[in-house]
């Protein structure tokens, strides 16, 4: 039997296991909306690995390189119409089927992070890019499909990348597996020896992930998760509002509505969910101006957006008769209302930050489970 060699570095190795790690624990968190900042932050750690890996790939480490990847690609066909023949030869390090993966895995990433970042800024009003919120919020739906498309691709990309190297077990007995742990292989004729430049490399490379890794675990609010969306004084904004709307429940924020359902409301007060609530002529007129002027039509905020897209052609007479509002809380039954957070439209036990016109992922006090 042939001596194995070690193709792939430490420090090859150590990426790919905080590659998997990082990316499987982002997935993970994502799936409960009070995560996000968690989510995000380990999404700054996947496009910092992928960053020095693309740096490491022009560094000139053997089998890791770009071009090496580049110029494996056009032998894919051939790759599979040999993949049965046991005399097939052997390549080094990546085969062409594995080194395409790693080209489309790694774009895929950019995508994933890139559309991730900005869409943190446009839709969440969070993190480096909120300041895009405010003229680019067109953007968010695209931006959020984007992003999520990409990640569904990734996925099935990842899938099949596991499946080709349990396939290339089965039928060619090849030790990916192993070789991933301690990066030694049969079918090469070198080991890979790395100068000191490239050590130097790699050792920043894992020791700045895994710095930032615990900055974040220590801090995760920080300058890249800051929630830049501005608390509104009901008070000071419209008295009228506040106080002839705020004495049976909370103010809800005008841009949770479009302008047609405020206009309703306001013109069937004397019947608003079998109470009275018509208020003094002035007062009323007031309030009218104030609430279609804040409508979710002025707004950038996401749950405007999203009220508005989801909207369909009827007039919702209430924040929770919106299309909206109705998918976001289709997990929550109406016992679970009724027994632990009283009535629906008392967002204020799920929502602490809403007095101030503010509803933010991250503050989301629901027990998921
Ligand atoms: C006399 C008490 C009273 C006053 C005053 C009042 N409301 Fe209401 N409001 C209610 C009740 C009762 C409900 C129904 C709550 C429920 O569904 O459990 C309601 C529901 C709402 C809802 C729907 C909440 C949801 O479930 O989505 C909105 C929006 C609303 N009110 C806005 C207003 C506005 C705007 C004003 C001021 C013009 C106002 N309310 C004044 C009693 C009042
Ligand atoms: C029983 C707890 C509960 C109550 C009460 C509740 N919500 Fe929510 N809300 C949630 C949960 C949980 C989510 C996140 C759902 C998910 O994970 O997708 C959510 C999500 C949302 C979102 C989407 C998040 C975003 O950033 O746009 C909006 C908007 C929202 N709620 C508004 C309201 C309003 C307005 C009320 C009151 C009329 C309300 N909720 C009452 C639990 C609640």
């Amino acid at each position: 039997m042939k001596e194995k060699k070690k193709i792939w570095s430490i420090y090859t190795r150590l990426f790919h296991v905080m590659l998997i790690t990082s990316v499987v624990t982002s997935y993970i968190l994502i799936q409960k909306e009070n995560q996000l900042t968690s989510h995000v932050l380990v999404g700054y750690l996947v496009a910092l690995l992928i960053a020095f890996r693309i740096i490491w790939g022009f560094l000139g480490v053997k089998c890791s390189q770009h071009k090496d990847l580049l110029k494996k690609a056009p032998q894919v066909p051939a790759y599979f119409k040999n993949y049965f023949n046991k005399n097939r030869g052997s390549y080094m390090g990546h085969n062409p089927a594995s080194a395409v993966y790693v080209l489309l895995i790694m774009t895929l990433l950019i995508l994933v992070t890139v559309s991730g970042s900005l869409l943190y800024g446009i839709q969440e009003n969070s993190g480096i890019f909120a300041s895009l919120n405010k003229n680019y919020s067109g953007w968010m739906l695209l931006l959020e499909s984007i992003h999520k498309t990409a990640t569904t691709v990734l996925i099935v990309f990842i899938a099949s990348h596991v499946i080709g190297v349990l396939l290339n077990l089965v039928f060619n007995g090849s030790d990916l597996i192993l070789g991933m742990i301690h990066g030694k292989r049969i079918e090469t004729s070198f080991d890979v020896i790395l100068t000191p430049k490239q050590h130097l490399f790699g050792l920043v490379w894992i020791a700045s992930v895994l710095s930032l890794g615990v900055y974040f675990y220590t801090k995760p609010d920080n300058i890249l998760t800051q929630d830049q969306s501005l608390a509104i004084d009901f008070r000071s904004d419209s008295y009228e509002t506040s106080s002839g709307c705020g004495s049976c429940h909370i103010v809800y924020p005008a841009y949770l509505l479009p302008k047609k359902s405020w206009n309703f409301m306001m013109d069937n007060l004397e019947n608003h969910f079998g109470k009275d609530a018509s208020r003094p002529e002035e007062e009323a007129q007031s309030i009218r101006e104030y609430l279609l002027s804040h409508a979710a039509e002025y707004s950038t905020r996401e749950a405007s957006i999203k009220v508005l897209d989801r909207l369909g052609d009827k007039i919702p007479q209430a924040i929770t008769e919106t299309n909206y509002w109705k998918e976001k809380h289709k997990n929550i039954t109406k016992e679970q209302f009724a027994a632990d957070y009283g009535i629906k439209s008392d967002c204020t036990t799920c929502h602490k930050t809403i007095r101030d016109g503010l509803i933010q992922d991250a503050q989301i006090k629901f027990n998921y489970e």
